[in-house]
């Protein structure tokens, strides 16, 4: 028996793998922090993916107390094989998954792209448990506000409000909507940000976070799985107004991400003010082996800062 080494470092780029020695499959994640423990939630294409074929395996989550070491607790938000107008049918798209818990309702909500093969149904779902790890239930999706919605992420205020972000009207601009107190619906209001009128040529993926009172979003250009310039902007008030600041990235392959794109910031529990940026490498001839590309997010006033490291451990935030 070999005894299974222990990740002692972020490795931006390289295979990623969990406890069991298997590559992590979460990808367009994002990570929700609980007593000490995190718990990533991904898209997971462990399956044949070649082509692009997208076929739904379901929602992966991992847990890991350390950010380095991930405990593969399961599927728990799985495709549904059976039924071929179901939005987790493995035929369709599901991207993009993101969680919060719901004090009030003591409920984790799962939120993410639902779409048709041909990515034209365009809608957000949404799931529930009573446990983290799940299993979810999934109550169904909306077209937010009665429009298109593609990437999407979610963001809780401290105040106990969420928000659905998704990018919308054919992706050339990003709905900022309000969740119900509930977090299962949109409430009908949200205003509209980054408007750039022309189809495909908007924001995707993005990943809103808030240090000291001032919210950050991140977001990448519109160009499928290839890699392209991320973006960000600041605000005082999650409506905006949103200024629009530029590349954070500085360095070789800054105008590429890194050859990435952004899926969430996460913040280090431990250690306020540190935050991680989350981006997928996506291999799109082979998208179940996309990797991740983890780096320190420095954040000074309102200019976020992302340089690229081969190798590095929380130590060095
Ligand atoms: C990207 C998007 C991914 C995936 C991909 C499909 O722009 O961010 O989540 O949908 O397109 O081509």
């Amino acid at each position: 028996m070999t005894a299974l080494t222990r990740n002692t470092h972020f490795c931006p780029g390289e295979t990623w793998l969990d406890t069991d020695g298997k590559p992590i499959q979460a990808h367009g994640g994002g990570v929700l922090y609980e007593n000490g423990t995190y718990y990533w939630f991904g898209e997971n294409k462990d399956n044949d993916t070649r082509n692009e074929r997208i076929d739904i395996i379901g929602v992966s989550c991992y847990s890991s107390r350390d950010l380095l070491n991930w405990k593969n607790e399961g599927v728990v938000l799985p495709a549904v094989q059976d039924d071929l107008q179901h939005d987790l049918h493995p035929g369709k798209v599901a991207e993009r998954p993101k969680v919060i818990y719901n004090r009030t309702t003591k409920t984790y909500v799962m939120w993410l792209h639902v779409d048709s093969a041909d990515y034209l149904a365009a809608r957000a779902g949404v799931a529930v448990s009573d446990k983290v790890t799940g299993p979810y239930t999934y109550l169904g999706s909306i077209r937010p506000n009665n429009r298109d919605s593609r990437d999407m992420t979610l963001f809780q205020d401290d105040d106990g409000r969420a928000y659905l972000i998704h990018s919308s009207d054919w992706n050339s601009v990003t709905l900022i909507s309000d969740l119900t107190d509930d977090y299962l619906s949109t409430t009908g209001h949200y205003s509209r940000q980054f408007d750039h009128e022309i189809k495909n040529t908007g924001r995707e993926s993005p990943a809103l976070f808030k240090h000291e009172g001032r919210y950050f979003i991140i977001t990448s250009g519109t160009t499928g799985w290839f890699p392209n310039a991320a973006e960000y902007a600041a605000a005082d008030s999650i409506h905006g107004p949103w200024r629009v600041i530029g590349n954070p990235c500085v360095g070789d392959n800054a105008a590429l991400t890194f050859h990435s794109q952004d899926t969430f910031v996460l913040p280090v529990a431990d250690k306020p003010g540190k935050f991680i940026f989350m981006a997928d490498r996506w291999n799109k001839d082979d998208l179940r082996d996309s990797r991740y590309v983890w780096l320190p997010l420095e954040v000074n006033g309102e200019q976020l800062t992302l340089k690229w490291s081969d190798s590095w451990s929380l130590n060095e935030l």
